[in-house]
């Protein structure tokens, strides 16, 4: 048998320490800079604004951390990844979700040990508020959140933009699509489809932009409302992004009907979450993202697909199932 080591204790324990590093280069925009051109310590320092007593440390430890790359000549440059997806002028970019990781979930995730003692959200909304409310009172948060969503799912909408068998299909309506990331992703990948992207009114203005950058206006519309209180615009396809996870067990069931009285017959509901594997013992991030939503909102959490296959059937679907798109990322399928 291996001998014991605190190895791993430690690395969870300080994780913060490499985490925080990343989230303030995203923070300077360290990573736009470099995208430009490499540069050495001082004028990188000089263009960031880098105190000399803890720039080459920070760098360093980038470089250590696989972020960045330094020559021989000491010239700082990004890696590929960092090249393409936290290059702030490039569409690839994902830093949304860390800038907002830095500037909001950082701190609350600090009252973590409250949350935990009292059940009650820890961030700028009161317990038993609608985190939307009081963050889209904001203007800059509300475009901070709706960006961030859109780095933190780009991934899974493009599997689900190819994976779902779309074939079949002529409309579908992404239920609080944010920036419109997914509506956007399948219209792509799927000519034939027209879709709606269904929010709060607020959200408007800001989908719309992304889906003109994206060339789609004329196939993808924005409709206005709240799923609590408004019908959803009726589809072959309902989807759900990280939603699900925001509300309560009465909530989710809701959201269900109204999902299955906005379908036709044989049309599909499809929600996708950080699904947690039915053992409830190895999708780390699902159950943290489960403590995420402790921490940020008033009832929600994440869920497992056994559970969500039977609220499907209890709100009427009669066909259900779960499948893997990417990283922790799985969707649930239910066709009426
Ligand atoms: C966690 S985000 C998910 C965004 C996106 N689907 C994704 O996966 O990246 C939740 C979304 O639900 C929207 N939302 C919150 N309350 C809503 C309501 N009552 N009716 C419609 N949309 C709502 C928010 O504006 C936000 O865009």
């Amino acid at each position: 048998m291996e001998p014991l080591s605190p190895e791993r204790i430690l690395q969870t324990g300080l994780g913060f320490w490499a985490s925080k590093a990343l989230l303030s280069a995203v923070e300077i925009e360290l990573f736009t800079e470099l995208a430009k051109h490499p540069e050495d310590l001082a004028t990188l320092s000089g263009r960031l604004g880098l105190h000399p007593r803890g720039a080459r440390d920070f760098l360093d430890a980038l470089v250590s951390l696989g972020f960045l790359q330094r020559d021989e000549a000491g010239v700082y440059a990004n890696t590929p990844e960092t090249g393409v997806f936290l290059d702030k002028r490039k569409s690839s970019y994902i830093g949304g979700i860390l800038e907002m990781a830095n500037s909001r979930l950082y701190p609350f995730w600090g009252a973590l040990t409250a949350a935990l003692r009292t059940g009650e959200q820890q961030n700028e909304a009161r317990a038993g508020d609608d985190m939307f409310a009081k963050l889209y009172a904001d203007p800059a948060k509300l475009k901070e959140f709706l960006r961030a969503m859109s780095g933190v799912s780009h991934g899974a909408n493009l599997a689900i933009a190819r994976q779902f068998p779309w074939s079949g299909y002529k409309t579908y309506v992404d239920a609080g699509t944010a920036q419109g990331d997914l509506a956007v992703q399948i219209a792509l990948a799927n000519p034939h489809l027209t879709g709606t992207g269904f929010d709060l009114p607020e959200v408007g203005p800001i989908f719309e932009d992304y889906v003109e950058a994206n060339g789609l206006t004329g196939r993808v519309d924005f409709q206005g409302g709240s799923f609590f209180t408004d019908p959803l615009p009726k589809a072959d396809v309902v989807l759900y992004g990280h939603i699900l996870h925001d509300w309560d067990l009465e909530q989710k069931k809701h959201l269900l009907r109204a999902a299955w009285e906005a379908l036709p017959a044989g049309g599909a509901v499809v929600v996708y979450d950080a699904i947690i594997d039915d053992n409830r013992s190895q999708n780390a991030f699902g159950l943290l993202m489960s403590l995420n939503m402790l921490v940020e909102t008033s009832g929600g959490f994440d869920y497992t697909g056994a559970d969500c296959q039977v609220w499907m059937r209890g709100a009427g679907f009669r066909e259900t199932r779960v499948e893997h798109l990417v990283g922790p990322d799985s969707m649930v399928i239910g066709i009426k």
